[in-house]
């Protein structure tokens, strides 16, 4: 009897009417949280989103099968959030933060809010530095800066993800940012019985984008100058860009770009269809040795598209003519690269400076790559990295690449 207390602890339970195909329905939790996460008797956690005046809809995070009618569900109290912080540098984790690399439990880290507010105007800066994808037809044609949001879209099985990859191979800190898929957001608002709107999404699927999107920013320099970038993918069907979701999120980001089936049979990989691909922001960040390289090549590539066609017919072209086609099937050649093998920006400006400058002109079309891999060993490296700052091509530095291209293009002609 001296052990009895008067305190006794309560906590909020319900329990579960039905469940099926990753949703349960729970009655009791009067007093839960929209957000808030739940524990099942088995231990799975469940995210409350839809509060009803009979019952609490609420989405399984894992298994249900083994969930029945009756099981006790109890309130954690938290509204969902995830491990944030340093410890989860270069870390691999799923949809929940929890670890899928193999590399143990999370050190030493804080826990933070999935749904907080993006930093508004006033916190922020504009996009001013470049954040290099490794990638030749992306950091030359497509160019992004960090803070943007720059949207993958295309067909499945066109290169989407591996060039989400290959950045994040290509930054030296990677923050690896969690999907939210709109297809499981489509599918969960049917099962917990929201009014379907266009093409079967909720209404509030746009809400969704934006708020995660408006997230990415670059922060001005009394709030931390730090930046986070987004690359939301899209898969269309078909090529379909006009389908809902892409002509939601495409006016929501700044720039897209677009990859597509065909490029990626013909073997032009990454796919990119640069007269598609925009981006709005990124220009003002590019480095200024790789604007004066780039300079016209992606008109000339689009008007080489043009005359592709024509070139087919093997017609009697003039001069002219007949060097453009020449020009651009170099031109298309030059930004083709394989997966996990992105280059440095200045190795890729000299490569881009050798092709359009003529360099590789003459050259056979299969060896381009061998040559355009020769390059940046041939070139002296105190020029490769004078590149790198504001001046860019200097007149004094703008003819100095030439010999040394010329006599590395020899092997090959
Ligand atoms: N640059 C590339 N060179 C060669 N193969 C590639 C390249 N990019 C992607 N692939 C291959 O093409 C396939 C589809 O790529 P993936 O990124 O999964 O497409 P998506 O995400 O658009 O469906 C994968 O097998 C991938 O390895
Ligand atoms: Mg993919």
């Amino acid at each position: 009897m001296t052990n009895f207390s008067t305190h006794s602890q309560v906590d909020e339970i319900g329990r579960v009417v039905s469940v099926g195909d990753g949703i349960a329905r729970v009655f009791g939790l009067n007093e839960i949280q929209a957000g808030e996460m739940v524990e099942f008797a088995s231990g799975v956690k469940g995210i409350a989103l839809n509060l009803e005046n009979e019952n609490v809809g609420i989405v399984v995070f894992g298994s249900d099968t083994a969930m029945k009618e009756g099981d006790l569900v109890k309130r954690t109290g938290s509204i969902v959030d995830v491990p944030a912080g340093k410890a989860m540098l270069g870390r691999v984790v799923d949809a929940l933060g929890v670890p899928i690399d193999g590399r143990g439990a999370l050190s030493d880290h804080e826990r933070r809010r999935v749904e907080v507010k993006a930093p508004g105007i006033i916190e922020r800066k504009s996009v001013h530095e470049p954040m290099q994808t490794g990638l030749k037809a992306v950091d030359s044609l497509v160019p992004i800066g960090r803070g943007q949001r720059e949207l993958l879209i295309g067909d499945r099985q066109t290169g989407k993800t591996a060039i989400a990859i290959d950045t994040i191979l290509n930054q030296k800190q990677m923050n690896s940012r969690a999907p939210l898929r709109a297809v499981a957001y489509r599918q969960m608002s049917l099962l917990l019985r929201r009014p379907p709107g266009r093409e079967a999404f909720p209404g509030d699927v746009f809400y969704l984008h934006s708020r995660l999107l408006e997230r990415a920013a670059k922060r001005s320099d009394q709030t931390g100058a730090g930046s986070s970038t987004a690359l939301p993918v899209i898969e269309t069907q078909a090529g379909d860009v006009s389908a809902y979701i892409p002509t939601n999120v495409i006016p929501i980001t700044d720039g897209q770009i677009c990859s597509e089936t065909e490029l990626f049979y013909r073997g032009i990989r990454p796919a990119i269809n640069v007269g598609l691909s925009v981006s709005r922001v990124g220009s003002a960040a590019q480095l200024r040795a790789m604007k004066q390289v780039r300079g016209s090549s992606k008109l000339e590539l689009a008007q080489y598209r043009e005359v592709a066609a024509f070139a087919q017919f093997g017609s009697d072209l003039d001069a002219a003519t007949q060097a453009l086609p020449n020009r651009g099937a170099r031109l298309t050649e030059v930004p083709k690269q394989p997966q996990y093998s992105p280059l440095p920006i200045e190795k890729q400006i000299v490569v881009i400076y050798a092709a359009v400058n003529g360099f590789c002109d003459r050259m056979p079309l299969d060896r381009i790559s061998k040559y355009e891999r020769a390059i940046p060993s041939s070139i002296d490296p105190e020029l490769l990295k004078s590149l790198l700052d504001k001046g860019g091509f200097t007149n004094e530095r703008k003819m100095e690449p030439d010999a040394s291209l010329k006599e590395s293009a020899l092997p090959y002609l």
